[in-house]
């Protein structure tokens, strides 16, 4: 059965997660709406997986003869004034759950909680792969500056990931 404190942290993720998913579900809103369908279907496929996220840790909750517990997700931004500053702060924003991970990981660790250490080791490195998707785009973007054929072109690239 899990401690208290670990659940708490676990509720509290959860909570993160639903978070990323209505971030990107807020960011493929806006650039569907400003005319990047390829942009907006990456974000779509991203939101997608953050749910993914959530749902993991809810199952693990159960699994572990816990208790979820479900409280209001906070409105994300619904604009942004380029790509650039939507992606960067997307970038920010996985960085901060990395960050969230690494504490979860140090409580579970602190609490001789194997179970929860062995269960986040897989969000340990999925948080290397959502840094590494992200770090690149903000790269190209920044490249790409104020060329909008070069925008476009990598609205269509993008657009290729599946959602
Ligand atoms: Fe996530
Ligand atoms: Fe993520």
């Amino acid at each position: 059965m899990i401690g208290k404190p670990i659940e708490k942290a676990i509720n509290e993720q959860i909570n993160a997660e639903l978070y990323s998913f209505y971030l990107y579900l807020a960011m493929s809103a806006h650039f569907e709406e400003s005319g990047f369908p390829g942009l907006a279907r990456w974000m779509r496929a991203q939101a997608q997986e953050e749910m993914s996220h959530a749902l993991k840790f809810f199952s693990f909750v159960h699994e572990r003869a816990g208790v979820v517990k479900l409280v209001a997700i906070d409105q994300p931004k619904g604009q942004w004034p380029t790509a650039l500053a939507a992606f960067k702060a997307a970038q920010a924003h996985e960085r901060h759950i990395t960050q969230r991970i690494n504490t979860l990981m140090d409580k579970a660790i602190e609490a001789k909680d194997h179970a929860t250490a062995n269960f986040l080791q897989w969000f340990v490195k999925e948080q290397v792969e959502e840094e590494a998707t992200v770090d690149p785009i903000v790269t190209r973007l920044e490249a790409i500056g104020d060329h909008t054929g070069a925008l476009y072109y990598l609205d269509h690239e993008l657009g290729k990931r599946g959602a």
